[in-house]
């Protein structure tokens, strides 16, 4: 997925594009670029690397009033500046987010015609589709229509066209777009993060909405009739997003988690969250940190409310014979709210009649919008790529959920604080240089496991494995050497002693383990290297251990010089299948 711009007004536009793709970041950041009008000429700036190294071969006093610009995450092609967006093909100039899956049967069809393509992208193969359309319609909206029924797999896709250097021409079939408002001029985004600090007014286009957008005015289509999309007030006031002095976002964020966790738990002693008790089956869905905070919200949900949960991976589940009714329930986890994947299943779990419960951070994003109930985490923007506080508060949720409100805030703060205050520089030293490190534990504690592993590999890029920890020994426990780092996870007084048991067999084999482990959980000191003591808060302390394992992470990918808030290959919001 990619991050989109356009922006056509009174205003020069280079400035705005570049502010706006700085905020789309979050979204993809292998290459940029972009391309505007002056004196009706095309000009197309773009490069591999970030929006601040595009910067210098820009004057943000060009003459221009009309741009679009493109933040990429590479789908199909390598990360060139050929793969780079815009691509341009006759009169046609566009940018993209999303997958066209059906481009190579069209690219063979544009061949055949004389088209040539310098780029192996799904988008240019779209540029040039809509370039052979053009010469034979002349009408960009008639292109557009006919793209409908024509492009497979998701699109938002900003169009230039140099017959017409007024107008940016848009539509979107499955990826996000929204259009800023103002009297100034029409700012077209991805998401709200791009426009707000140009306008906080917007209108959000639905699938197959054709936009004719000039400076100071808008048309939306959909299906041949004129459509009013409601305009929104974007009335939250966006966290000025800054580092207020933290080496990197991920540790703000992670140090943000006090306060977020102890508001949140303060305010649900007053206030109700839905009531989940009544359903059959309860399903979660979500991807990657949110599929493990779904884990441990199956954990509470079964144990405190006796309802059977199945947590999928969204991107499976699509898949899966699957036997909902409308008695269940399905609980749609995610940060972004913009998920290709999770969307997909709760269109499914739609067919099926269920209703679908969202929990998630970003107001009015797709799957708030498409569920038929939400509840916002209220963590703030979250620009790490790597989440920690969205995993947290998703996961918290799911706990005040599976309590029924029956929750006290007995000492969490003073609980994180004592998380926060370990000293973790003489666990790094054991890691750091380590090519594999494996993450064990039992019931919720392999829960924790996934998440521990997956912010480990995804910041540190060393290869973090999670693994049962009964199921260590019947295979994979061959790849314990000496100095092996087993991070071992005992939160859960009843499987103490069989999490013990595996920590000695990889003991036995010179592992050098990490035991985060609940203090009232005694253990002898052969049972461990080192030892992270977790303050024991009931039902949170899952919550600090996984903490714990966030500034682990952390120290160990600092220690490795990695860019931990932008990880390589990586994106915050992943909206393509
Ligand atoms: C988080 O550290 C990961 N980068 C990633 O797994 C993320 O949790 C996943 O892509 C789901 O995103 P969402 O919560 O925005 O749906």
């Amino acid at each position: 997925m990619c991050g989109i711009i356009g922006y056509v007004g009174k205003n020069k536009c280079i400035s705005i594009l570049i502010n706006g793709i700085k905020s789309l970041e979050y979204r993809g950041y292998d290459s940029v670029g972009i391309a505007y009008y002056l004196n009706n000429k095309i000009n197309i700036v773009k490069d591999t690397g970030r929006i601040k190294d595009l910067e210098k071969e820009l004057d943000i006093n060009t003459n221009s009033y009309i741009g679009i610009g493109h933040t990429r995450w590479a789908t199909h092609g390598g990360v060139t500046k050929y793969n780079a967006h815009p691509h341009r093909i006759g009169k046609i100039t566009l940018v993209h987010n999303g997958i066209i899956e059906n481009y190579l049967e069209l690219k063979k069809e544009l061949i055949n015609n004389n088209y040539k393509f310098i780029s192996d992208t799904d988008t240019e193969v779209a540029c040039a589709y809509i370039d052979f359309l053009y010469n034979k319609y002349n009408d960009i909206y008639t292109c557009l229509e006919k793209i409908k029924n024509i492009f497979i797999g998701s699109y938002a896709l900003c169009i230039l066209c140099d017959d017409d250097t007024d107008t940016l021409y848009i539509t979107k079939k499955g990826s996000p777009m929204i259009v800023g408002i103002s009297n100034d001029g029409n700012i077209i985004a991805s998401d709200i993060s791009a426009i707000v600090n140009y306008t906080k007014e917007y209108i959000i286009l639905e699938d197959h909405d054709i936009g004719i957008i000039n400076k100071n005015k808008y048309i939306i289509y959909n299906n041949d009739n004129t459509v009013n999309r409601e305009i929104l007030t974007f009335d939250k006031n966006i966290d000025t997003i800054s580092k207020d002095g933290y080496d990197h976002y991920m540790l703000k964020e992670i140090y943000e988690q006090d306060n977020l966790i102890t508001n949140t738990i303060r305010h649900y002693i007053d206030n109700k969250l839905p009531d989940i008790s009544k359903y059959k089956h309860i399903y979660i869905v979500g991807c990657g940190s949110a599929y493990h905070a779904g884990l441990v919200g199956k954990y509470y949900i079964e144990n405190f409310l006796n309802i059977p949960v199945t947590v999928e991976i969204a991107s499976e589940f699509r898949y899966k014979k699957l036997f909902i009714n409308d008695n269940d329930l399905v609980i749609a986890i995610s940060q972004s709210g913009e998920t290709a994947d999770t969307i997909e299943a709760i269109k499914i779990a739609k067919k099926y009649k269920a209703k679908v419960l969202g929990i998630v951070n970003t107001y009015k994003s797709t799957i708030a919008r498409i569920s038929d109930e939400v509840i916002y985490i209220n963590a703030g923007i979250e620009v790490s790529v790597a989440t920690t506080k969205a995993y947290s508060l998703q996961a918290l949720y799911l706990i005040l959920l599976s309590l029924n409100n029956k929750i006290n805030l007995d000492n969490i703060s003073n609980d994180i604080k004592k998380i926060y205050d370990i000293d973790y520089s003489k666990y790094i030293n054991k890691i750091y240089d380590k090519e594999h490190v494996f993450f064990i534990g039992r019931g919720i504690d392999y829960y924790l496991s996934l998440e521990g592993s997956l912010k480990l590999k995804e910041i540190s890029y060393i290869h973090a494995e999670s693994y049962a920890a009964g199921e260590l020994k019947h295979g994979t426990i061959s790849l314990i050497e000496e100095s092996t780092p087993v991070i071992a996870i005992i939160t859960d007084k009843n499987l103490a002693s069989k999490t013990i048991s595996n920590i000695k067999e990889v003991l036995a084999r010179g592992a050098y383990v990490i035991l985060i482990c609940n203090e009232n959980i005694n253990v002898d000191s052969d049972i461990y290297n080192e030892l992270i003591t977790i303050p024991d808060n009931n039902c949170l302390t899952p919550i600090l251990a996984i903490i714990s394992m966030q500034l682990l992470s952390y120290y160990v990918a600092k220690k490795r010089g990695c860019d931990i808030d932008k990880p390589k290959n990586l994106a915050k919001s992943v909206t393509v299948e």
